[in-house]
């Protein structure tokens, strides 16, 4: 057993979390080169940290470790929307996933599938109608939220606009107070935004409770329903679902979709895309590997233990960095590169070895729901559009927090198809 190479500092002096949350991707490719490795030691959140970048510590620390490396219950998300499975261990944890899970498979999931594909037409039609390029990362964040609403909390815009939009609004000052936090470390959590964002989720919590009380169809009949621990578990985890997380990573996932297979160099994977479904799913899941809308995650030791045979004490954090083992060169041959075919060639078969929904027992539990907003949305734009970076030459270059996407919000320009294709159809499964 070794010594983690690199240093986890002294307490606060020697805490790099503003280092890793200002470019995380730098933040690991350097010591990665000057280590040699892609397992070793720094300190975030003030905590000596092991960062994990390769495909094998990945499987370790999530799915043959998974009950030494546990979640944290003092997240920083926990402060934000309060008790959820997200930072729940142990029996309770596989109840409340036994539990949920149900909501996002079987008969709860087809019944959204009219939904997801409505709002997805009333959201992208009309993308060529003005001639004007479209800022998609808005675009399609409001395409998120629309669903996560309609589909959990049974609002519409169409329907209710004055509870959509109050909804939307509070959801962002929560969302301000979640991102505000890694920074305020030092200086725990006074600052104004902070306040704000605890008054928003207030006022969240009492729309959701008074829906829970209310309505009877859809997912909150069905949440109302299942065996849940005690009354607050359903309303705890509404504020969840319908935060601005789950909007912000699907409007991740779908704007670098966009850009990828943007302009007249892309129109044969494009067509290829339309017409075989199976080359549409290698396309997700490439999309998945080099731009995975969440960083990664974290977990705390709850013994000494190893990983990559590099020991790792008790109480130590280990983060997994998606980003950084989605590139791992012994995995992916030519990581940088955009090569959908590699799913079914060398990679074929080997979707479990990606991290971007997470991976073993703590995976994300939306994972098929995904699938099925993704093959809506994509297959969406494909049928009915190409399109074209607009201008030409745009800054495409990315940020990784709080949600990947370009920093400079890319503008894209849809052109009608003259001729729609056949409905798309995506494989089920994983992405
Ligand atoms: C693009 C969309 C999504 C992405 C990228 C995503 C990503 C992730 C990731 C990376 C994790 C694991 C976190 C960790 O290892 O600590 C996770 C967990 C989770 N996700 Fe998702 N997710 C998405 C959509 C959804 C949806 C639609 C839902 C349900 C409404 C959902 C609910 C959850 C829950 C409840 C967990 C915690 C599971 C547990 O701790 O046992 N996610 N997600």
């Amino acid at each position: 057993m070794s010594k983690l190479v690199g240093t986890a500092g002294v307490s606060v002096l020697g805490d790099k979390s503003l280092e890793f949350y200002r470019d995380p991707v730098a933040f690991c490719e350097q010591r990665i080169e000057k280590h040699g490795t892609r397992i070793f030691q720094s300190r975030l959140l003030n905590k000596p940290t092991s960062f994990v970048c390769s495909v094998e510590g990945m499987k370790e620390l999530l799915c043959e470790k998974s009950s030494v490396f546990l979640k944290d219950p003092t997240d920083v998300m926990h402060n934000m929307y309060g008790d959820n499975i997200v930072t729940a261990n142990g029996e309770e944890a596989c109840l409340l996933r036994l539990s949920l899970t149900n909501l996002f498979t079987g008969k709860c999931l087809a019944s959204g599938s009219d939904l997801i594909n409505s709002v997805s037409e009333r959201c992208l039609k009309n993308l060529s109608a003005t001639g004007e390029p479209v800022s998609v990362y808005p675009l399609f964040k409001r395409l998120g939220t629309e669903l996560v609403l309609g589909l959990f909390l049974n609002v519409k815009p169409d329907e209710t606009p004055e509870l959509f939009q109050e909804i939307t609004a509070l959801c962002t000052l929560h969302w301000h107070g979640i991102i505000s936090t890694p920074i305020s470390v030092k200086v725990p959590l006074w600052s104004s935004g902070f306040c704000t964002a605890l008054e928003a989720k207030d006022k969240l919590m009492d729309i959701i409770k008074d829906k829970l009380e209310c309505e009877r169809q859809g997912f909150v009949g069905y949440l109302r329903d299942l065996p849940l621990p005690d009354a607050s578990c359903a309303s705890q985890h509404l504020l969840l679902f319908i935060s601005a997380l789950i909007p912000k990573a699907l409007a991740s996932l779908l704007t670098s979709f966009t850009l990828v297979l943007s302009g007249a160099g892309k129109k044969e994977i494009r067509n290829r895309a339309r017409a075989d479904p199976d080359y549409l799913y290698y396309i997700l899941l490439e999309v998945q590997r080099l731009w995975p809308p969440f960083i990664g995650g974290r977990r705390i030791a709850n013994q000494d233990t190893t990983l990559g045979g590099f020991h790792i004490p008790k109480a130590y954090a280990a983060m997994y960095v998606s980003h950084a083992i989605h590139r791992d060169p012994e995995v992916f041959h030519q990581p940088e590169d955009f090569l959908p075919e590699r799913w079914c060639g060398r990679n074929a078969g080997q979707e479990h070895l990606l991290c971007s929904l997470g991976n073993g027992p703590r995976n994300c539990i939306g994972v098929q729901l995904n699938n099925v907003f993704l093959k809506a949305a994509c297959g969406y734009l494909l049928q009915h559009y190409d399109w074209d970076l607009s201008p030409y030459s745009q800054d495409l270059q990315y940020k990784w927090l709080p949600v990947s996407r370009p920093t400079v919000p890319p503008m894209v320009s849809f052109t009608e198809l003259e001729l729609e294709s056949s409905a798309t159809d995506l494989p089920d499964g994983p992405p």
